[in-house]
């Protein structure tokens, strides 16, 4: 999906400007560009490809100034080539008063091009944008306050938006606004930034603002100002990102996907600090805005999400349920949203996003919000739309996640949802020592993972028998369901193999007509109350040829010797051990791309946040 980022500050903007574009390549992208001001002159650059391409322009035909906006364009009106890339200008008669980067989609764009056109203003591209460009150059014409002229020409858009907005009238001035498309703004020593993600722009500064919907800012070097178009000067709340500096840098890994796999020891430790009370056998959240008597009214918990937090959500069910004795029903936020689900006014609704602005997550939280409902958010983006519109919520302090395939987000979703079971379970009927068996399981798994980690090569030899099949099943029961589901999500999203997850004993009710010795079989088997069971299933798969491949308890005979491959985890309490038995199957997708040559962190047809329905 298209990035931005907009700099005005002491130093050359292009260099600036590349880097943070390069930061946000893991979204996708076709085409890349900037525009830079040097006092009054105007200078762009765009190509359709990659940044690369880009950065290969700029080293014959230069980009000089300390202030520009950059983009990164994923096509949608009109085809990715040199002319539909970002930044469009807009003007009319020969003259150019402003250049545009934009995200998001202006659905009345072609009446606005009709008008435009009738007096005078000529496109030069197919793009939605280039009419708002032309829009704001038009107020230009009777003011020559860039932040007054995108304030009058907002109300005219009808779609989503976030902009960057420079005008060589106003050398050293950059233009932000938003309705629908994040925005953020870095504030930094004598400098100022501008992005839709915050990645882009953290090695600049900690200290950030995020944009609502209706608002504009104006930056300059030292100084900036924010309006909402309807209620007039707004003094922002300043969040601060607690990123280690080094946070979005590869530091030395192949991929950020392999680097966030191996961070989630480290993830784990983070997501739980200050979070576990030993004394009272319970867990301890700042963020819920709901006290005890309220959530011990609860009857029902919904959660809502898409994709990878959904599945995290899941085995959230299956933990609540377990632990708290609380009926919790698990929807895609994009039905949820438009579907007519019973809520009564005991049941708690949590949405969960990694990213904090998936658009059909969001949309979730407000129709939830709307019917009145108490909403509460699993959310990793601080200051994100979805953490900011939840009446309360938990952060996963996961650190950014740049890879598309999110990995260590939903450890960290797992291992808040097992937190929230011990807490809902601990207001109910959890005894004392229960819940103290729970910290006990929780506070072990950062160092069992690093004994999982350590199996990577042994994983990495079993991609070998994968890589080139065409499909594959991921089966597991009760809480390693959902993670055979991820790891599923896994392997299709970046290797492009087919592969579905199902419960385990579902596989006779159709899916093992797909076993034969060309399908793997990728069993989620640790040691557990249903492990007897599972067994049976594994023979089921061998006696039709099939590949066995299993994760299970490292010295679990019995499923060894059943299995081709047996990929082991070490031995832990129940409740934790989707946080174990998850790792194998992210590793496995990874090598497995890798070795089918996939381009890990930009899988093709993804994007990282996915703020479209
Ligand atoms: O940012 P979110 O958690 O709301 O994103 C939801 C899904 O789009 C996301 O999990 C997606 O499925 C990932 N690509 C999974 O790896």
């Amino acid at each position: 999906m298209c990035g931005i980022v907009g700099y005005t500050g002491a130093h050359e903007a292009a260099p600036v400007l590349v880097a943070g574009l390069r930061r946000l390549e893991y979204r996708g992208y076709d085409s890349a560009g900037l525009a830079t001001l040097d006092r009054d002159r105007l200078t762009v650059r765009k190509r359709a490809g990659r940044v690369r391409a880009l950065e290969e322009l700029l080293e014959s035909e230069s980009a000089p100034g300390r202030c520009g906006i950059s983009h990164t364009r994923w096509a949608t009106h009109g085809p990715a080539n040199d002319r539909n890339a970002h930044p469009h200008l807009g003007g009319r008669g020969g003259a150019i008063r402003v250049a545009v980067v934009h995200n998001g989609v202006i659905e009345n764009h072609a009446a606005l091009r009709r008008e435009l056109e009738s007096q005078g203003f000529e496109f030069h591209s197919q793009t939605d944008t280039e009419v708002i460009a032309h829009l704001i150059a038009r107020e230009l014409e009777t003011t020559d306050d860039l932040f007054e002229a995108v304030q009058r020409a907002m109300p005219r858009l009808e779609g989503t938006y976030g902009l960057g907005v420079i005008s060589p009238s106003r050398p050293g001035e950059v233009v932000g606004a938003r309705f629908g498309s994040p925005l953020v703004v870095g504030l930094g020593e004598g400098e100022h930034l501008l992005a839709s993600d915050p990645v882009a722009i953290a090695p600049h500064t900690a200290q950030v603002a995020f944009l609502q919907d209706g608002e504009v800012v104006r930056l300059t070097p030292h100084d900036f100002e924010m309006r909402h178009l309807e209620h007039g000067p707004i003094t922002p709340r300043i969040d601060r990102l607690d990123w280690k500096p080094d946070a979005v840098e590869l530091g030395g890994h192949a991929h950020y996907m392999i680097k966030e796999i191996r961070e989630q020891p480290e993830t784990i430790v983070n997501t739980c600090r200050g979070r576990l009370r030993r004394s009272e056998a319970t867990a301890v959240f700042g963020g819920l805005n709901l006290s005890p008597r309220q959530l011990r009214r609860v009857r029902r918990v919904v959660f809502a999400a898409c994709g990878t937090s959904w599945h995290a959500a899941l085995v959230g069910e299956y933990l609540i349920e377990r632990l708290a004795d609380l009926p919790v029903e698990v929807e895609y936020a994009s039905e949820f949203r438009y579907r007519n689900a019973p809520l009564d006014d005991r049941t708690l609704v949590f949405v969960l996003s990694q990213s904090g602005e998936t658009a059909d997550t969001l949309g979730a939280l407000r129709e939830a919000k709307r019917r009145g409902h108490p909403t509460l958010a699993i959310v990793n983006t601080v200051g994100s739309t979805i953490a900011r519109e939840a009446d309360g919520g938990i952060y996963l302090h996961a650190g950014p996640e740049v890879g598309v395939a999110s990995t260590k987000a939903f450890s960290a979703q797992v291992a808040v949802l097992t937190l929230l079971a011990l807490y809902l379970g601990r207001l109910r009927h959890l005894s004392f020592p229960d819940g103290l068996a729970v910290i006990d399981a929780i506070e072990q798994v950062p160092a069992l993972l690093g004994e999982v980690l350590k199996t990577e090569p042994l994983i990495e030899e079993a991609a070998g028998r994968i890589a080139s099949a065409h499909s594959a099943l991921y089966l597991g029961r009760d809480l390693h369901y959902p993670v055979a589901l991820e790891g599923a999500l896994k392997l299709k999203e970046i290797s492009y193999i087919h592969a579905e997850g199902y419960p385990t004993a579902e596989m006779k009710h159709g899916p093992i007509a797909l076993v034969d010795r060309h399908t793997p079989c990728i069993f989620v088997v640790p040691r557990g109350s249903l492990h007897a069971k599972t067994l049976s299933n594994l023979e089921e798969v061998r006696a039709r040829d099939g590949l066995v491949i299993s994760v299970g308890t490292e010295d679990d005979q019995a499923v060894a010797g059943l299995s081709q491959v047996f990929l082991p985890i070490p031995e832990a309490p129940e409740v934790v051990q989707p946080l174990l038995a998850v790792v194998p199957l992210q590793l496995l997708a990874y090598h497995v791309a890798r070795q089918r040559g996939c381009d890990i962190d930009k899988p093709r047809n993804l994007a990282k946040s996915v703020t479209v329905e």
